[in-house]
């Protein structure tokens, strides 16, 4: 399969997802993987498979992300593609799968496009990468919903079995259309 990773991302975790998926896909599929951007126009047809990555920030998708999928809608209805949700929320058990996790009900509530495969992963916190304000926010989110506060610390949620079964999904996808 010729596949495209797509991703929206602020502090570069969506992008590491991302990373990872294309390389497990690269093992049987040519794979390219590029950010979002709506200076490009892409050619959906010569893929057979399109997978799209975005992060959680201040409860919603970025803008552009939003527009890209909004404006590409009939191109990406038509083609095979899959799509994940990065947000610190889905750290918690209860709020881990695509029934529970308020972003990804968002994503369906906002997006005509329905995509064949959905995903949720749980993001990474690195206090040190916030600014003043975004990192005094997120401690105070943090300390109402119990997470953790110490600024020194880099966490990274993501449950990278998940991630990898994921890839996999989408690797036997494919075999399962041939
Ligand atoms: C300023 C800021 C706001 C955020 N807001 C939310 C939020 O509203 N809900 C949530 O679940 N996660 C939120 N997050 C967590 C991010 O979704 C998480 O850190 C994710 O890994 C970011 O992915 P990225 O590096 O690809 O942008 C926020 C993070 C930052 C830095």
């Amino acid at each position: 399969m010729k596949i495209l990773v797509l991703y929206s991302s602020t502090d570069g975790h969506t992008v590491k997802i991302c990373s990872y998926i294309s390389k497990k896909l690269q093992q049987n599929h040519l794979v390219e993987m590029t950010k979002i951007s709506n200076d490009d126009k892409i050619n959906f047809s010569i893929y057979d498979f399109i997978i799209i990555g975005a992060s959680i920030r201040y409860g919603t998708y970025r803008k552009i992300f939003l527009k890209f999928i909004n404006e590409n809608y009939s191109e990406l209805q038509k083609s095979t593609t899959a799509f994940f949700s990065v947000n610190i929320v889905a750290r918690k058990k209860e709020k881990n799968s695509i029934n529970t996790n308020p972003y990804v009900k968002k994503f369906y509530k906002l997006s005509k496009w329905k995509p064949n495969v959905v995903e949720v992963f749980a993001g990474k916190l690195d206090y040190s990468k916030y600014n003043f304000f975004n990192k005094n926010i997120i401690r105070l989110i943090m300390l109402i919903t119990k997470g953790p506060t110490r600024t020194d610390e880099v966490i990274e949620f993501t449950d990278w079995n998940k991630v990898e079964k994921f890839a996999q999904s989408i690797d036997n996808f494919q075999l399962m259309k041939k």
